[in-house]
């Protein structure tokens, strides 16, 4: 077990994951623990849900969603200063109105949640409203600096501490562009601007991309438990400049200009958004009977 956060620490360290068993062993290996973030597929992954399919069973929407609670209560009892990200079901189809109710049901679920609402048309009108609401929220599947844009305009007002964006890094590596660019742009774009929107940097696969969303200086980091266990055991290293991110074979994405002050239109669409929010909600409606 770890002393705690290290000093000159500046992001704050969440665990990507749906198993509260592994948000104890993430605290208790490192001795702190800023708050976690889950979703769909990581709560089809948690291990009482896979013993519960490997028997043949099935969920209701009900007992799902009933489920999806009492994990997201779980962590929220083992991390009651930090925070918890539950993220809204939605599809193509799923109209803001349906997101909403939704995030208010599970905003109430616990006492220190962030809604995770994916940045579409319909995601963004769900989030400016939750906001309006005091919901706090997450906005998630971001692979574009205009998604962000559009973000920081939607929830104008906000307190800083409510309103996450999470841009993924490793999907777009998938690609050949590099994620961790998008993260750099997003951090210059935001900087002159009222800091309403924290940056969680999301779809962390490698101890680099971690290392280097902390010397970026992101304000937040969600990570899955092996890379923590890894910079654990490795003495939780902050890079300093002299840290190089090797970004070998991906394409730089180049920085926008794009204005936070002026009220404009940006386009959101992205393929990764939508590809995101299909294996969501098809990894969701996989438990349902
Ligand atoms: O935080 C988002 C994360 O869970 C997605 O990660 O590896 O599926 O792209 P990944």
């Amino acid at each position: 077990m770890s002393t705690g956060r290290p000093l000159g620490l500046r992001t704050k360290i969440f665990l990507d994951g749906g198993d509260p068993q592994q948000t104890k062993a993430a605290l208790d290996m490192l001795g702190f623990l800023d708050g976690q973030t889950t979703n769909p597929t990581l709560i089809a992954k948690n291990p009482v849900v896979q013993d519960y399919l490997a028997k043949g069973a099935k969920y209701t929407e009900e007992t799902a969603y009933e489920l999806y609670r009492k994990v997201v209560t779980e962590i929220s009892a083992l991390l009651p200063e930090g925070s918890v990200s539950i993220e809204v079901y939605a599809d193509q189809r799923t109209p803001a109105k349906t997101m909403i109710s939704q995030a208010e049901e599970m905003f109430a679920w616990i006492p220190n949640a962030h809604i995770k609402f994916p940045i579409t048309a319909e995601g963004l009108r769900a989030a400016e409203l939750a906001v309006k609401a005091h919901v706090r929220v997450n906005l998630t599947l971001c692979f574009s600096q205009p998604q962000a844009a559009a973000v920081y305009q939607a929830t104008r007002g906000a307190k800083r501490g409510d309103v996450f964006i999470s841009p993924f890094v490793g999907r777009l590596d998938d690609r050949g562009e590099n994620g961790m660019d998008l993260i750099k742009n997003i951090l210059q774009m935001y900087r002159p601007g009222d800091g309403h929107v924290e940056v969680l940097a999301a779809s962390i696969r490698t101890m680099e991309h971690f290392l280097c969303a902390l010397q970026m200086g992101v304000d937040i980091a969600t990570v899955p438990f092996k890379i923590l266990n890894d910079w654990a055991a490795r003495g939780m290293p902050i890079p300093g400049d002299d840290f190089v991110y090797r970004a070998a074979g991906l394409r730089p994405i180049p920085y926008q200009n794009l204005s936070l002050t002026r009220w404009q239109k940006f386009d959101i669409g992205h393929e990764l958004t939508d590809k995101g929010i299909e294996k969501f909600s098809q990894d969701w409606n996989a438990l349902i009977q």
